[in-house]
């Protein structure tokens, strides 16, 4: 079927402002988005610059805007979106080019956050163990692939690019709720600085774009109370149970 497509195009480079192109091209109903834009490329326009690799929703890099609501163009169908399709960068972050941003800052927070697990015992012969029960605790935030869909369709972020965002927040979550991990005491402070956690206004954007699923306001939600416990008892068990 033939498919429309309006797409930002904007190279630094060369152009003052960004424009609309548009372009149609052949896919099948059930193709998915990223079809559509790799026709574009390889049959209208090579010079169309996008990231993509995966093609099945677990690198996490070519989440964009398509038709106003940020997305993954591989997960989305043709005949689920209406024409003509309306696709561009996700906003807050520079373009690089065309639908590629700058996420440099994006990376910067992730690992400000310290993702990784922080203990102080060395590794035992086997694994560290833990209960079904205390991995279920963090389990929604392992589902994470730094898209980057939340932070960009946040609001507080779109307002002030300092702050941490729903991503980095997320991973956070993902080790302060592991019953494994003793890094609290580091990860916290960042969390808790003025462009922290509480730039969160709990407008829920970040849930609706995540391609994961993930609940992520109840985890920065979680991440808040969690500032708050350590606030009134800061001797507080290392792992959050
Ligand atoms: Fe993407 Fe969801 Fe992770 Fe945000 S929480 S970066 S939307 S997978
Ligand atoms: Fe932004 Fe999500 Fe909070 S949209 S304000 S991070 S609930
Ligand atoms: Fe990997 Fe879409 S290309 S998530």
């Amino acid at each position: 079927m033939p498919v429309r497509l309006r797409i930002q195009r904007f190279n630094p480079e060369t152009d003052s402002a960004p424009q609309w192109r548009e372009y149609t091209v052949e896919v099948e109903p059930t193709d998915r988005v990223l079809d559509a834009l790799h026709a574009v490329k390889w049959h209208c326009d090579g010079s169309l610059a996008f990231r993509r690799s995966c093609a099945h929703g677990v690198c996490g890099s070519d989440a964009m805007m398509i038709n106003g609501k940020n997305r993954l163009a591989c997960k989305l169908l043709i005949k689920d979106v209406k024409q003509p399709i309306v696709v561009e960068p996700m906003r807050g972050f520079a373009v690089v080019k065309d639908l590629i941003v700058d996420q440099t800052k994006f990376f910067e927070k992730y690992r400000a956050v310290k993702p990784y697990l922080i203990a102080a015992e060395p590794p035992p012969k086997t694994e560290r163990l833990q209960s079904p029960k205390q991995q279920e605790r963090f389990e929604d935030t392992t589902k994470c692939i730094l898209c980057g869909a939340c932070t960009t369709s946040c609001p507080s972020f779109w307002a002030n690019g300092e702050y941490v965002g729903p991503a980095a927040i997320v991973q956070a979550h993902r080790f302060l709720f592991d019953s494994r991990d003793q890094g609290a005491a580091e990860r916290l402070p960042v969390l808790n600085e003025a462009n922290g956690v509480w730039r969160c206004r709990t407008i829920f954007n970040c849930t609706d774009a995540c391609p994961r699923g993930i609940n992520v306001t109840k985890a920065i939600v979680e991440v808040q109370n969690l500032l708050v416990a350590r606030a009134k008892d800061p001797r507080g068990s290392d792992a959050a149970q």
